[in-house]
């Protein structure tokens, strides 16, 4: 009966679904009826005005006229629900076809309401409070006018010397799948045209993120085993999840550029996954194909929509050169024609045609928009997002009666703690430690604050890292003098809190690091403090994961919490003293040194695994394989103890199911919670395998004392890989389960697939 009923409201549902789209097709079909090559052509052109913060070199001019001559699709990079009515008003006033113009923007953790970093977001491992993110943050962009988020960011990264590992969620495939999907939810909802819900953008469409040598916009040449296995699977998440649109990457893939590459773009993404939204390029990625040495403008252009992008970002060569490539038959009508009907799909699937002012309420604005409650919001996450590497002698955390000396330039600092990409957050609205530790604590307590080194005494570094404002502040005393005052606050202190790291233009988007220890002037600060004697709890502000070997052995205990967002300051007073306990897990493997990179967790085992009496075995002969840090990994003021792992049968056939059981206790005095994490490790396969693949998780709390028995359910689904002749299934054989609170420390079990 169940069954049935089931089957007649998804036959219902796609009845509707077919009709809305029958409609939808008709009136732009009528639509197109009407337009002119150019009109059409001018759809495809989405620019930039520059009044947001433009990521290339080019700023687009004329734009006024442009959108009255029909020649722009849609904008982004206009901030502010005023600025987008008066763009909106000349395309919809002032064009002949009145076609309304997209408006999108780097919606990417938040609108004004700044959440943490993605990478930062990722270490919550908790999908549905990551859905609420973006959930938040269309609601706020939409109230703002915007009605296109260029986010989720799902590149897999490895190497933590690219900058834009901030962006994304880490090293792996699972988890970042998961949370593809969740942020695709969260942006879409259930309708494009509700006024609160807008169209993401999956990027960068592809491999982005094995940019070689770390290096931002560097060639990227991968397998396509291991693409298939390890880099892909996020963006085919968010495509499932029904993203509306996708952003190609800069680099090329097997030596093609990402916005010319018909394999990428038409094989995979449209014929392979079903794929039927926009596709956008990257800031200029058409034109940069001529640097990449495919040929002149027109000839890239030509290349682009013929492997099937849709929307031209800033470089106007589809503006400048579709029509004669047209004239010369060097593409077909029926490529401009599909192209233009995607981006207007886009716009009527947001309900532009229905509205164009749908997105534009100043009202809402005023009311939703930065509200206590959002704020509260983006604190809750921060203090989920920060990940305890260290906590010696339960150092942490702090009584509110310790006298506190707190040290560092990133300790009362505004203008860092948001983040790359916080486009329209205003750094005078964040909240800094200094700020957030005197609400905690109360006026009487000794709470001192000394800068003690600035983040860089390198001007070049820092002149860098100032391009959008001042984040890097050389102080005009000296670096001595610096020192003298906090070794002074530190002496009559009971605790030492050293905030440092990296300012937040030294990682994102073109903010590669070679070096990626922390900055020489802080390391300095933290020897100094250490040799005080007092013990010292090392706070660390940054994009990546840093390199902090050599760094944080003096200290008692060790905070890692990102860029935090606009609430930065009251997460981490929440954290430092008790009323929140840490639980993020690293989503990023921190590495030992800057040699090993890149180390993940999953690396294969090779033909001679490590084994440190044998000389020709695959190590190092300075430096451990390990990183320093493993991914998962990350402390809780609780402790948790796994006993008992139990699978529910030994082996498993195609169709069944087995289950993992395994007893997870607080062995502590206080509540806390664990993200219990589940591997699969195959024994025996056709291709070489990962060493172990996360399959599962769950985000567990528990009171003191309180035990409870965790499952997992290990299905054929879960063991199937893409084979070297990108089959996806699984093979036979022998499979081990590891269960543990991080990639290292796991109680393992085995079972036979039959
Ligand atoms: C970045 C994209 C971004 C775009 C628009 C590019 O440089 O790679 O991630 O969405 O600029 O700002």
């Amino acid at each position: 009966m169940k069954k049935m009923l089931l089957i007649v409201v998804l036959f219902t549902m796609s009845q509707i679904i077919h009709a809305q789209d029958a409609k939808m097709n008709a009136f732009i079909a009528s639509l197109m009826s009407k337009m002119t090559v150019e009109e059409k052509i001018g759809q495809l052109n989405l620019l930039t005005p520059g009044w947001g913060i433009p990521t290339g070199s080019v700023v687009s001019t004329d734009v006024e006229s442009k959108i009255k001559a029909g020649k722009v699709g849609g904008l982004f990079g206009v901030i502010g629900a005023e600025k987008v009515k008066q763009a909106q008003d000349i395309a919809v006033q002032q064009s002949r076809l009145k076609i309304p113009l997209l408006f999108g923007s780097d919606v990417i953790h938040g609108h004004k309401t700044t959440f943490p970093i993605p990478l930062g977001i990722s270490c919550t491992w908790d999908t549905a409070l990551i859905r609420q993110t973006a959930i938040l943050a269309a609601n706020e962009a939409t109230a703002d006018g915007l009605n296109w988020a260029f986010s989720p960011m799902v590149d897999i990264a490895r190497d933590p010397r690219w900058g834009r590992v901030a962006e994304g969620s880490g090293e792996d495939p699972f988890l970042g799948s998961q949370i593809a999907r969740a942020m695709v939810k969260g942006y879409q909802g259930n309708d494009l045209a509700d006024k609160r819900t807008l169209l993401a953008c999956v990027k960068h469409f592809a491999l982005y993120g094995a940019s070689e040598a770390g290096r931002d916009y560097n060639s990227v040449d991968m397998s396509r085993n291991r693409m298939y296995n390890e880099y892909l699977p996020p963006y085919k998440a968010a495509v499932d999840a029904g993203v509306a649109t996708i952003m190609s990457s800069f680099n090329d893939v097997d030596g093609v550029p990402a916005s010319g590459n018909k394999w990428l773009l038409t094989d995979l993404l449209r014929k392979d996954w079903k794929f039927n939204g926009m596709i956008v390029s990257d800031y200029t990625s058409v034109n940069e194909m001529s640097n990449h040495r495919l040929g002149d403008l027109q000839a890239v252009s030509a290349l682009a929509i013929k492997a099937g992008l849709d929307m031209d970002m800033v470089g106007e060569g589809f503006l400048s050169t579709l029509k004669k490539s047209l004239q010369e038959k060097k593409i077909s009508m029926a490529d401009i024609d599909r192209a233009c009907r995607k981006v207007l799909e886009a716009k009527y699937k947001v309900g532009l045609f229905a509205d164009p002012y749908r997105y534009i309420d100043a009202e809402r604005a005023s009311k939703e928009i930065l509200t206590p409650e959002n704020r509260m919001m983006a604190r809750k996450v921060a203090t989920q997002s920060f990940v305890l590497l260290k906590n010696e002698k339960q150092t942490l955390p702090l009584k509110k009666t310790q006298r506190v000396a707190l040290i560092g330039p990133l300790a009362n600092d505004k203008s860092n703690m948001l983040g790359t990409w916080a486009v329209s957050g205003d750094p005078q609205m964040s909240i800094p430690v200094l700020q957030g530790v005197q609400s905690k604590t109360s006026s009487s307590t000794y709470i001192a604050y000394a800068k003690g080194s600035n983040i860089t005494d390198d001007t070049a570094l820092a002149k860098r890292a100032n391009v959008f404002g001042l984040r890097v502040d050389i102080d005009k005393r000296s670096p001595d003098a610096m020192l003298e005052e906090a070794l002074a606050i530190a002496k009559s202190s009971d605790v030492v809190v050293a905030v440092v790291g990296e300012a937040s233009e030294m990682s994102g988007e073109a903010a590669s690091r070679a070096d990626i220890t922390l900055p020489a002037a802080e390391q300095k600060l933290l020897k100094a403090l250490y040799a005080t004697g007092k013990p010292v709890v090392v706070v660390i502000m940054s994009g990546r994961p840093l390199v902090l070997t050599g760094s944080i052995e003096g200290a008692a205990a060790v905070l890692q919490v990102w860029h935090a967002g606009i609430e930065a300051g009251n997460a981490i007073a929440d954290v430092l003293y008790g009323d929140v306990n840490p639980s993020g897990k690293l989503s990023m493997s921190m590495p030992y040194h800057v040699g090993q990179i890149p180390v993940y967790y999953s690396q294969k085992t090779t033909g001679r695994p490590q084994d440190l009496n044998n000389k020709f075995s695959s190590r190092y002969l300075d430096i451990p394989n390990e990183p320093l840090f493993p991914f998962g990994y990350g402390l809780s003021y609780a402790s948790f103890e796994y006993t008992d792992l139990k699978l529910s049968a030994n082996t498993i056939g195609r169709e069944g199911a087995i289950k993992a059981t395994i007893q997870l206790t607080n062995t502590s005095k206080v509540d806390g919670a664990e993200v219990v994490q589940l591997y699969i490790e195959d024994k025996v396969r056709s291709i070489t395998p990962p060493s172990k693949e996360l399959k599962g998780f769950q985000k567990v709390v528990l009171k003191a004392g309180e035990s409870k028995m965790i499952e997992f359910t290990i299905t054929n689904e879960m063991l199937k890989f893409w084979s070297a002749a990108l089959q996806y299934d699984s093979e036979s054989g022998e499979f081990a389960v590891h269960v543990g609170g991080n990639s290292r420390d796991l109680k393992a079990a085995g079972f036979v697939l039959k």
